[in-house]
């Protein structure tokens, strides 16, 4: 490819392709910030596995940590009141960082974005009647939910995507939240990005949903990376996140952002410290804290709290928008470049799992590679050999069966004798299961772009993927 001639020409031609594109302030950002890549020869492609985290997260965390004295919150102490005013500031900083108003929303913090999940699904008032809508294109932690549905009596239904772009299948969607249940409760889940194929659902969902009667759950762990989520403008009942994957540092902190309305027909299963008033033994009876107290189980995570509001204004200093917009030219160049990688016989070297155009979707890109006679290069094998040149990339199902499922062309009958046995089946069982039901392949390669994401990471990949042209499998 006479692009990939050097990497100066090329970026050259880049830039002249996408002049939105700011490397310079990128170039800035990556040296000041995130300059531990280049020193170690990282070439980072899996950003919706988790986010990096900036040099100046790490300092000013620090700084906060040496400068001070902290003690477990809900106490009139000194060190218990400094640490309860830095949760609360954070708490009201997420609340100011995705334009959501006090008065309508609140922030519940949580281990990660499968933490904020689980609140809703245990907590959701399901029973007979009740319904539970997801689509097929969701992350494990929220196909979970259809546990604590079923075990309450409530149906659960998943709406179609539709192959190759992996978007819903929105007369099924629409039929499906048109089912009339007046007087039970339906909750409607769905991923503002798919961590699979890196569509962008609509958020239009979100209001139609509501309009006929559905509380929807918006799991954004994939999207907010590197898009703007303004809930000002969009109210879902429920967004669920992982901080790590915005900003890296810390792990271990996600937060469910709920409807105060909405949260308020929620039902605990059980009580902890932290989230009652009172609570007897002999009385045997207590009161649930009110707001997000009630849900915040035990002693939050109060020295890494803070450093959640230090990442996001970080990322408020480099702007969404501009991370978006960097993101998006990248994806585009390498799509329409993997398109363009032929075998010397005419047969592409790469199948796409989504779309391949940057028409709302994000920068998480799913692939595998063929070879000259169409056979599948293992995804195994891709990854091993990425490795070996340090990059970073994913494969494999992403915990995400449903997307996988319907963008491998595999059905219900053909899982239908994995499940329900006595003996348990392996991973390895299952793919070898598998194998021979798919159309081409169990599992693929994912590539993800974010924050730091610069023009040799996706020229290098390029090279990369060119090294599998006219190679047998
Ligand atoms: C779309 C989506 N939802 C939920 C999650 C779960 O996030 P966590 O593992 O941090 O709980 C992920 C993680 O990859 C994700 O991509």
């Amino acid at each position: 490819m006479d692009t990939l001639n050097t990497l100066e020409k090329a970026f050259a031609q880049f830039q002249h392709d996408y002049p939105s594109f700011d490397a310079e302030a990128l170039q800035e950002l990556r040296a000041r910030e995130y300059s531990r890549l280049d020193a170690l020869g990282h070439i980072y492609l899996d950003y919706t596995g988790g986010g990096l985290y900036a040099q100046s997260q790490l300092d000013a965390h620090m700084q906060m940590l040496r400068g001070g004295v902290y003690g477990n919150p809900h106490s009139s102490n000194p060190t218990s009141l400094v640490v309860t005013e830095l949760a609360e500031h954070a708490r009201a900083y997420v609340l100011d960082y995705f334009h959501a108003s006090p008065d309508e929303y609140t922030v519940i913090f949580t281990q990660n974005a499968s933490g904020a999940l689980k609140l809703v699904g245990e907590s959701y008032p399901f029973g007979p009647g009740d319904l539970y809508v997801l689509t097929f294109d969701n992350h494990n932690s929220v196909n979970g939910i259809r546990e604590f549905a079923r075990a309450k009596g409530a149906t659960f239904a998943y709406a179609p995507v539709k192959p190759p772009e992996l978007r819903i299948d929105e007369a099924r969607l629409e039929a499906l939240l048109d089912q009339n249940h007046t007087g039970h409760h339906k909750l409607f889940a769905y991923p503002a990005q798919s961590n699979f194929s890196g569509v962008q659902h609509s958020l239009e969902w979100i209001g139609r949903a509501q309009a006929k009667g559905w509380d929807v759950l918006l799991d954004a762990a994939a999207f907010a990376p590197s898009n703007r989520l303004d809930l000002s403008q969009w109210h879902p009942d429920f967004v669920s996140l992982s901080f790590y994957k915005i900003f890296g540092y810390p792990t271990g902190v996600g937060c469910l952002i709920g409807r105060r309305a909405t949260l308020n027909k929620l039902h605990r299963p059980w009580f902890a410290g932290g989230t009652i008033t009172i609570a007897s033994v002999q009385g045997d009876g207590y009161y649930l804290r009110e707001g997000e107290a009630a849900f915040e189980d035990g002693t939050i995570d109060y020295l890494n709290i803070p450093a959640v509001e230090i990442g996001l204004r970080h990322i408020a200093a480099v702007g969404i928008e501009p991370i978006h917009i960097r993101v998006m030219c990248l994806t585009d160049w390498l799509i329409k470049h993997l398109l363009d990688l032929h075998h010397n016989n005419g047969i592409p070297l790469v199948h796409f799992y989504g779309p391949t155009n940057t028409i709302n979707r994000g920068g998480t890109v799913t692939i595998n590679f063929f070879d000259p006679s169409g056979k599948l290069f293992d995804y195994r094998e891709v990854e091993s050999e990425a490795n070996q040149i340090n990059i970073s990339l994913r494969t494999g199902c992403f915990c995400n069966p449903g997307a996988g499922e319907q963008a491998h062309g595999l059905t219900r009958e053909d899982l239908a004798d994995c499940f329900g046995k006595e003996e348990r089946m392996t991973f390895e069982d299952f793919i070898q299961a598998m194998s021979g039901r798919v159309k081409d392949a169990v599992g693929a390669v994912r590539v993800s772009l974010g924050i730091a994401s610069q023009f040799s990471d996706v020229y290098r990949f390029m090279q990369f993927a060119s090294t599998f042209l006219d190679r047998k499998a």
